[in-house]
Order: structure tokens, then sequence, then C-alpha cells
């Protein structure tokens, strides 16, 4: 078993909030992170997956196809987007590093080939804050409109 590790990037604005909160809690629990017309970050996303070594190509997974994956898939859905609402994988999810990071993973699983699997995603949200997700059984909740709009298609 060998395991290889992508990174990208992609910059995005976000609000914290839960819409069944009061202002007030919000405000105690997300701080500054609750600003109402939201803030950016410039994410670092390190993918890692682990998986035998094609003899042919001496490869776990070509890393420019792994790239290519991401972008498709992932990148140009959140880059210069407002996770709270241009992203409908994210729809009613409270858009935490944590929460977009079980969303990216639940994403790519489905979408690598069949001698590799996913090990490790990490999601940077800034110098210092980094969520990582390894597979272990998370669950999105949802909340409030958007995530009702989304459950029913409209
Ligand atoms: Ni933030």
């Amino acid at each position: 078993m060998v395991y290889i590790t992508r990174k990208v990037d992609f910059c995005a604005s976000h609000r914290l909030y839960n819409p069944e909160f009061t202002d007030e809690k919000n405000d105690r629990i997300y701080g500054r992170c609750n600003n109402p017309n939201g803030h950016g970050h410039n994410y670092e996303l390190e993918v890692t997956l682990r998986g035998s070594v094609d003899p042919e190509t001496g490869m776990v997974m070509d890393l420019k196809a792994l790239k290519t994956l991401l972008v498709q898939e992932i990148i140009d859905k959140v880059d210069h987007k407002n996770l709270n609402v241009d992203v409908d994988f994210l729809a009613g999810v409270i858009p935490t590093a944590e929460n977009i990071v079980v969303s990216f993973w639940q994403i790519l699983e489905k979408r690598l080939p069949r001698n590799c699997e996913l090990h490790e995603m990490k999601l940077w949200e800034s110098a210092d804050n980094m969520a990582y997700y390894r597979g272990e059984g998370a669950e999105l909740a949802r909340h409030g409109e958007l995530a009702a709009s989304a459950a029913t298609g409209k």
C-alpha cells in the first residue's frame, strides 16, 4: 500500500450561523464568523489516496488525473463562490471546515479508480486552522430553508 497526496486551493466566502439559533446565540457561538455579509478564506485542500502501485505505470494514480478530477468535481463548484448559497451540495449545511471537508469526501470517494481509495482529506481554512477527515462516519446536518428546498429539489 502506498499513499499519494495532491494539493489544490480555492477562494470562497461564507458566513457561519445556524438559522435555528437566535441572533444572540449565533453571535455567541460564531462571533466574527457570523458577520451577516460573510467573510473570505484562501482554502487549501490536501487529498491523500492509498492503493496498490500499478506495475506498468509505477503509479497509484496519475497525480495529474487526480488534479483534473478534483478541479472538475470540487474546485470548479466552490472557487470564488459563496458557500452558503452558491453550492448545491452544501445547501443548508453550516459551512465550517469540518462540514466542507466531509462533503468533499462524499463527492470524491465515488469517483476514484478501482485500485485506490481515499485515505485522508485535509482542509486548511487558514495557516492556523485545519479540519481533516478519514471517512469515519461523519454526517452532515442540514438546516433552514435552503436545506428544505434542496430536499424537495425546488
Ligand atoms: Ni470563516
